[in-house]
C-alpha cells in the first residue's frame, strides 16, 4: 500500500469518529510489521479527560489483537493545519516502534512524513527502564 492509501484509508475513518464536543474528527491507519492496518478515530466522553485520540484507539485495537511492531502511521484530520499527534500518542507509540514513519494530514489530503524520534527526540521507553 502507498503512503497516499494509508493516508486515505485513515480519512475513511473520521466519519467514525465521536466528538460532540470539539467537533475535531481525527482518523488514523496503523500498519503492522506483517502488512495489517489497524484503523481508529477519537471518542470523546462527557468527562472530557476520558477521552481516547485516534492513534491511541488504532494501537489498542492492534496490541489487543496480538500484533506489537509497526510500520507506518496515518494521521488524518479536516482542518488547515496538519494533524500533528498528542504528545500522549508520541508517547504510547514510541514504546512499540520509536522508528514508526508517521504521515500527518491535513485536509486537503496533502500530508508530511517524519520519523517518531523525530517528532518525540530524546523519548522515554523500555530500554530507559534498563529493560
Ligand atoms: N485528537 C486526536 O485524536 N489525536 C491527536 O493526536 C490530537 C487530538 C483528538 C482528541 C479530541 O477528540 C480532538 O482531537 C480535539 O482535541
Amino acid at each position: 500500500m502507498s503512503d497516499q492509501e494509508l493516508v486515505e484509508l485513515a480519512f475513511t475513518m473520521l466519519q467514525r469518529s465521536y466528538v460532540p464536543y470539539s467537533h475535531f474528527p481525527v482518523g488514523a491507519a496503523l500498519e503492522g510489521a506483517d502488512g495489517t492496518v489497524y484503523t481508529g478515530c477519537n471518542v470523546e466522553n462527557a468527562a472530557y479527560g476520558s477521552s481516547i485520540c485516534a492513534e491511541r484507539t488504532a494501537l489498542v485495537k492492534a496490541v489487543s489483537e496480538g500484533c506489537r511492531s509497526f510500520r507506518r502511521l496515518a494521521v488524518v484530520g479536516n482542518g488547515q493545519d496538519y494533524c500533528w499527534p498528542c504528545g500522549a500518542c508520541r508517547q504510547m507509540l514510541y514504546e512499540f516502534a520509536p522508528e514508526l514513519e508517521v504521515l500527518v494530514a491535513n485536509g486537503d489530503h496533502s500530508f508530511v512524513k517524519y520519523s517518531l524520534c523525530a517528532l518525540l527526540p530524546q523519548g522515554f521507553g523500555p530500554s530507559s527502564l534498563g529493560q
